[in-house]
């Protein structure tokens, strides 16, 4: 399955990190994560001072910051202008504004533009929101993972810093939030493409998706 490309998409918290990662590993295939890369463009935005609800501003700069990713998926990294940013993407400043940046179509070409170098020939498993809709449609493997919303957040909160009630209330409302946004905006919204599989991680525990997904992969790990 040199050649293979496989497509997982879905809202956050779906668990497509962790699944992606883990099909990637079993089957020998590199891996990439695309919302790394919107949350780095999102992040040199903060930094540089432009405004990321300024969409003609972001859409000005979005040329200027070199965005690194690795695609080993035993030590996926992501850099900014040589600046590994691997922790600072993953803040709640950066989080909350993501949206809004990975909106802009000038942002998305350029990003889609490099992810399409990045998967080449094939041999990946890629994450992101429209893998299977835009970046790439002719896929082997579609899968739209999905998660009651509470229990995408309680996964959340449970990344995040602390598990109090409180940040479990507020990490739902967020992520309510940034999934409306990534869902109604104009270009390449978040969508299940119609040939996709849906797998809904609910009662899933992570090994049981990694399974289901090489299963579609056509491998019986
Ligand atoms: O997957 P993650 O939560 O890290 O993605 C962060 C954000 O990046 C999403 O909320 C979305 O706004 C954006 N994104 C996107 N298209 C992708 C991947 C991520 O718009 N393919």
């Amino acid at each position: 399955r040199a050649g293979i490309v496989v497509a997982i998409d879905g809202p956050s918290g779906s668990g497509k990190s962790s699944a992606a990662r883990g099909v990637a590993r079993r089957l020998e295939l590199r891996y990439l994560d695309t919302g790394a890369m919107y949350r780095a463009i999102t992040w040199w935005m903060i930094q540089v001072g432009v405004p990321v609800d300024d969409s003609d501003e972001v859409a000005a700069r979005s040329s200027e910051p070199e965005i690194e990713v690795g695609i080993d998926p035993e030590h996926p990294t992501i850099a900014v202008d040589g600046v590994d940013v691997a922790g600072p993407i993953r803040s709640r400043e950066v989080t909350n504004a993501v949206s809004a940046v990975a909106a802009v179509p000038a942002v998305r070409r350029r990003m889609v533009e490099i992810q399409r170098e990045l998967i080449g020939s094939g041999g990946i498993v890629v994450e992101g929101r429209d893998i299977g809709t835009t970046v790439a449609p002719k896929a082997h493997v579609k899968v739209y993972l999905t998660a009651h919303e509470e229990e995408r957040a309680r996964r959340r909160a449970a990344e995040g810093l602390a598990g109090a009630k409180l940040e479990l209330t507020l990490t739902q409302k967020e992520m309510a939030l940034r999934d409306r946004k990534d869902s109604s905006r104009t270009t390449s919204p978040l969508n299940k493409a119609a040939d996709a599989v849906v797998l809904d991680t609910t009662e899933l525990n992570l090994q049981q998706v990694i399974d289901r997904i090489c299963a579609l992969a056509g491998e019986h790990a």
